[in-house]
């Protein structure tokens, strides 16, 4: 209980401090580098990956301070997958560590919310280090209640820092510029090139790998009818996550209420009760030199023909240059590993954080580049054809191969071109290559067992470790 921990003796001033992070999409790593530049001021303070700690580097650390998110089901991320498998296999002993957990996750994911940073937890203190305070469980991007948690604890250590310091900024205004549907007559989803370029141009910034965060909202005629039918002044400001927001926008980023927790209701209470929505993320498509912002979406569509909040609100909604509130957010793990040979791999959507890629490689003229997609049918799901025509005539692409899967029998997926391509991906390896893979789950699972099949176990921990294995992958 946090409250019982505000009396756990706090560790000498001016000792040595070690922050450490695992993170798949860079929010955790975000996190403890602002962490450890709060505590700057207290002590010997080290940022590090977890995934690159020896045990004795843990044990001397005097107070590790971690941030971790989950990934599979409660697993780590990629760059803490070996050292979960390797040092947590069993409690060490760490007498005379402090530590404590951020553990960040969705708690959509329910039974594993948070579930490696709380597996770290367990483990160190089965490892009999000393817990300062309760593991605080983070639930997305904007939980202001948990980071306040974390911002008060680490004040305590001695950080100079506010929550406001320690959490990412607010939405920026982007505009819809472009929305064109790239596979009619797929056999899949409709998967549409949404182009967003920024009110302020200073936006136009970030790196190969980077992600958009898009916050979904109701149409303005839903959002409309919805006041009329309740007689609500949309012009009335509430405080609401953390800003001065108009009722109209507060309603249309939430889920509209049905008429029965409305009616009666004061307008403050409804507006503390309504349930905001949360933002989708989307992996860039292109290279902030083009002046635009290119996502490629996959429209969701559920059972009952209701559209995906995200997919929906982008490739169907959102109207043509209307407002779409988006922040960036550096993806370290998958920006780009070096100038070396590269091998990029992925299918469906995932041809957009490996396009962005392919753009970084093209203005560097690099050359050395392989790309082996997947997709379903050749003349309706090739995305971005033309791109690939010139990576290929400008030397950008080495060497191209696609799959498609319907166009085959029996069916063919980009995971089984990797196994064929096998001798062909070890002697790229053996040169230096590195390998990236953006999409899907099952996909990004194949494609990982068909490397193992190639390079091993050992081969493929060591570059994730050196950072020549990285994965965008939902
Ligand atoms: C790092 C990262 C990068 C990504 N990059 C891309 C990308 O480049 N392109 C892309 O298209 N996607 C990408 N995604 C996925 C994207 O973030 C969204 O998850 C996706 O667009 C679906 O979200 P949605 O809001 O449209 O659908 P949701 O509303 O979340 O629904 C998604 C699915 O969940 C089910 N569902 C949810 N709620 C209900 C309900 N109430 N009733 C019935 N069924 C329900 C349905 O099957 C539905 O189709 C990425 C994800 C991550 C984490
Ligand atoms: C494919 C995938 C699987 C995930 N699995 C879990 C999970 O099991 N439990 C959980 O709490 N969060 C899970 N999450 C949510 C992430 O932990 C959460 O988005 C986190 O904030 C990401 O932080 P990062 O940017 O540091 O990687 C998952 C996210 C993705 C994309």
């Amino acid at each position: 209980m946090v409250f019982g921990s505000l009396f756990r003796r706090l560790p000498a001033p001016g000792g040595k401090i070690l922050v450490a992070f695992a993170s798949q999409t860079g929010a955790a790593e975000t996190i403890a580098w602002r962490t450890a530049n709060a505590l700057a001021g207290s002590g010997l303070v080290k940022v590090a990956a977890l995934g690159s700690l020896t045990a004795e580097e843990i044990a001397e650390a005097g107070t590790l301070l971690l941030v971790a998110s989950t990934y599979g089901a409660g697993e780590a991320p990629d760059s803490a997958r070996a050292f979960e498998r390797k040092q947590m296999a069993q409690p060490h002993l760490f007498k005379g560590l402090n530590y404590a957990v951020l553990a960040r996750g969705d708690r959509k994911y329910d039974a594993t919310f948070c579930g490696f940073g709380k597996s770290l937890d367990r483990w160190l203190a089965a490892s009999k280090a000393r817990r300062l305070f309760d593991v605080i469980c983070v639930d997305g991007d904007d939980d202001t209640q948990a980071m306040t948690r974390w911002c008060e604890q680490i004040t305590r250590l001695g950080a100079t820092t506010s929550v406001e310091q320690l959490m990412p900024g607010p939405a920026q205004d982007w505009y819809l510029a472009e929305r064109r549907l790239l596979n009619p007559g797929s056999a899949g989803g409709e998967t549409w090139h949404i182009a967003l370029t920024p009110r302020d141009p200073a936006h136009l910034n970030w790196t190969a790998g980077d992600i958009a965060e898009i916050w979904p909202r109701n149409s303005e005629a839903a959002v409309d009818e919805f006041l009329a039918l309740h007689n609500l002044n949309g012009e009335l400001s509430f405080r609401w996550r953390g800003y001065w927001t108009f009722l109209r926008d507060i309603i249309a980023h939430s889920r509209l209420p049905r008429p029965h927790e409305v009616e009666g209701i004061a307008l403050d209470w409804l507006v503390e009760r309504l349930e905001g929505f949360p933002p989708r993320e989307y992996s860039i498509a292109s290279l902030p030199q083009s002046g635009r912002m290119e996502l490629l979406v996959r429209k969701a569509v559920r059972d009952d023909g209701s559209l995906g909040l995200g997919s929906g609100w982008l490739t169907e909604i959102a109207q043509p240059r209307g407002v779409i509130k988006l922040r960036l957010r550096p993806n370290p793990n998958f920006q780009p590993p070096g100038d070396g040979p590269q091998i990029l791999i992925g299918a469906g959507t995932g041809m957009a954080g490996l396009r962005a890629h392919l753009q970084h490689r093209q203005a560097k003229k690099l050359g050395d580049a392989w790309l082996l997609f997947g997709e379903r049918g050749e003349k309706t799901d090739l995305y971005y054809c033309d791109d690939i025509k010139a990576w290929q005539a400008d030397g950008t692409l080495a060497k191209t191969d696609l799959v498609f899967s319907r166009d085959a029998s029996p069916k063919r997926y980009v995971q089984n071109l990797v196994t064929e391509q096998g001798e062909e991906i070890r002697r790229w390896i053996d040169r230096g290559a590195s390998i990236l893979v953006c999409g899907g789950l099952q996909m990004a699972a194949g494609v990982q067992d068909a490397l193992l099949g190639i390079v091993g176990q050992e081969k493929l921990d060591q570059m994730t470790q050196d950072g020549l294995y990285r994965r965008d992958i939902y």
